[in-house]
């Protein structure tokens, strides 16, 4: 199973992720997180990607694909992304690359969750995780980059027949059975 996480910040992706990479027995590969342990570790990534991140602008492109391409390679049973592709850029390197292995995505699952509600939840998050980019200007950035630059993905992966959206708000269980049912009528209609 080859799926994507295509959402806001704050929508739910890793909260969802580890629970579909759980359910289906695949990977959870989440950029922003790889990210962040490049950061930890002190790595060349990692100094040039940090002082970025903390701003809630995107890391350039090619850094991104060459780092989550090689990580998809090692995970023969499956993978569900997170945070990645973010661009039209990204997305078109990611379809390019998969459809020469036949590895393009079953399906691309859209959280669907207003910007009032996502920016509470990450101002809650704020005080328990301690992320850089968790300040209210810093998040407001975000959701602008977002819109700018990832919301577009959503035409762009309609058009490829894989857009599957889900409405995330309300208890997690329930996001994660509305996510469940819907990828399942999804695949099935596609066969
Ligand atoms: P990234 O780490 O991907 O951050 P993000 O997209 O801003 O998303 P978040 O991780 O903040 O939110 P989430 O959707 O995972 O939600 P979560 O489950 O945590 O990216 C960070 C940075 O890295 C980028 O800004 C960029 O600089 C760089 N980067 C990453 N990928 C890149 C790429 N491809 N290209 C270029 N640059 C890249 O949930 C949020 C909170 O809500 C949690 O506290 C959670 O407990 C809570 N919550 C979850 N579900 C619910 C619910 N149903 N109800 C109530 N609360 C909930
Ligand atoms: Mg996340």
């Amino acid at each position: 199973m080859r799926l994507l996480l295509l959402a806001p910040p704050g929508a739910g992706k890793g909260t969802q992720g580890v629970r579909m990479a759980e359910r289906y027995g695949i990977a959870h590969l989440a950029s922003g997180d790889m990210l962040r342990e490049e950061v930890a570790r002190g790595t060349r990534l990692g100094q040039e990607a940090n002082a970025i991140m903390a701003t809630g602008e995107l890391v350039p492109d090619q850094l991104v694909i060459d780092m989550m391409l090689e990580k998809v390679l090692e995970s023969e049973r499956g993978w569900i992304l997170d945070g990645f592709p973010r661009t039209l850029a990204q997305a078109e390197a990611a379809y390019a690359w998969g459809v020469r292995r036949g590895l393009t995505f079953n399906a691309v699952v859209s959280l669907r969750v207003p910007e009032e509600e996502l920016l509470s939840r990450l101002l809650s998050r704020a005080h328990t995780e301690g992320r850089t980019d968790d300040d209210e200007a810093t998040i407001r950035h975000r959701l602008e980059v977002f819109h700018k630059q990832t919301e577009p993905l959503e035409a762009y992966y309609d058009g490829r027949g894989v857009l599957v959206p889900v409405d995330a708000v309300g208890p997690v269980d329930e996001v994660t059975d509305r996510i469940v049912k819907a990828l399942e009528a999804h695949l099935a209609a596609s066969g």
